[in-house]
C-alpha cells in the first residue's frame, strides 16, 4: 500500500513539481499516473523509493514513512522499471536480472557477479515468467527493446517487491510491444498482488490497462477515478486542451463523453 499525504516538492531552482498530492493506492492495485510531460509523474514515482525527498508532506509504503531511516527497508520492497530499461548491455541477461537481488545480498559478492545457486535458480524462474528463459545467457544488448523491458521487469521481480514503480515503461517501444509489456505488468500485479504505479502519457493505453487513473496536471491531482470514469472533461483538465482530436486520432472535431474511443477500437 502507498499513501501520499499532501506531498509537495519544490526543486532548488523553485520549480514546483508536486503541489499537495494526496492519494492512496491499495495493495495489488494497478494505478496509472496519467499526465503530459512535466506534470510531475517521475517526481511522484521517485518519491516512493526516496529518490526524491518531499519539501513537505510525506509518502508511506506499507504504513512506514519513506525517510532516511526507513530507506533501506522501503527500497527492498519497492522495485522500479524504467523507460530506457537501465540495463547493462554487455552483461548477460541473467546477470542483469541477478543485480535485482543486490539489496538483499552481500555487496562484495554481487559486485563480482557471484551469486548463490538458489538466487540463480530464482533468476531463471523469473526469466521463465517473462518468457525469456531461452535468452538467459545471451548478451542483453542483443535483445529487442520489448525483450529488454521484460528483462527490466524480471530484474524488479527478483527482489520480490510489494510495489512496482514503472516510469513510462513503454515510451521507447512500438505500440504492439507496448501493449504486450503493459499486459505482462497487469498480469503480474494481479497474480502476485503487487501494487503497480505506472506513469504513462498516452490516454488510450491508460484507458485500456489501468484499474484506476490518477491524472496529474502541473503537479496537482485533477482526477482520481476508476478507469471507466475517464471522461472528456477529465482529459481537458489533464491536458489543458479542448482539442481531443489530438489524442484520439486525426479528427479534430471534439468528441462527446460517450464517444471516447477505447484502445480496441482505436487499433
Ligand atoms: N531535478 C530537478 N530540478 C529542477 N526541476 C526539476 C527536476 N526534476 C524535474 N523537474 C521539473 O519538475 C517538473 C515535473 O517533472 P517530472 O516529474 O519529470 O514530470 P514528468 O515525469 O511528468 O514529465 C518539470 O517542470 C520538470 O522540469
Ligand atoms: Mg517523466
Amino acid at each position: 500500500m502507498i499513501k501520499f499525504n499532501q506531498l509537495r516538492k519544490v526543486f532548488d531552482d523553485g520549480t514546483v513539481a508536486l503541489d499537495g498530492v494526496t492519494i492512496k493506492v491499495e495493495q495489488g492495485e494497478f494505478v496509472v499516473v496519467l499526465g503530459p510531460s512535466g506534470s510531475g509523474k517521475t517526481t511522484l514515482l521517485r518519491s516512493v523509493n526516496g529518490l526524491v525527498s518531499p519539501t513537505s508532506g510525506n509518502v508511506r509504503v506499507n504504513d512506514v514513512e519513506v525517510c532516511e531511516q526507513s530507506l533501506r527497508m522501503v527500497r527492498r520492497k519497492v522495485g522500479m522499471i524504467f523507460q530506457q530499461f537501465n540495463l547493462v548491455g554487455n552483461l548477460s541477461v541473467i546477470n542483469n536480472v541477478l543485480t535485482g537481488s543486490f539489496s538483499t545480498y552481500n555487496k562484495w559478492y554481487s559486485n563480482l557477479y557471484i551469486f548463490s545457486k538458489e538466487l540463480r535458480i530464482r533468476a531463471l524462474a523469473v526469466l521463465d515468467r517473462v518468457g525469456l528463459l531461452d535468452k538467459a545467457y545471451q548478451r542483453t544488448d542483443e535483445l529487442s527493446g520489448g525483450q529488454q523491458q521484460r528483462v527490466g521487469i524480471a530484474r524488479a521481480l527478483m527482489q520480490q517487491p510489494d510495489v512496482l514503480l514503472a516510469d513510462e515503461p513503454i515510451a521507447s517501444l512500438d505500440p504492439m510491444i507496448a501493449y504486450n509489456i503493459l499486459s505482462l505488468l497487469r498480469e503480474i500485479s494481479a497474480e502476485d498482488k503487487i501494487t503497480v504505479l505506472c506513469s504513462l502519457h498516452q490516454v488510450d493505453f491508460a484507458m485500456h490497462f489501468a484499474q484506476r487513473i490518477v491524472g496529474l496536471s502541473e503537479g496537482k491531482v485533477v482526477m482520481d477515478e476508476p478507469q471507466k470514469d475517464l471522461t472528456a472533461e477529465y482529459i481537458r483538465k489533464i491536458y489543458k486542451t479542448h482539442d481531443k482530436g489530438l489524442f484520439f486520432g486525426p479528427e479534430s472535431k471534439p468528441y462527446s463523453d460517450d464517444q471516447l474511443v477505447t484502445w480496441s477500437e482505436y487499433k
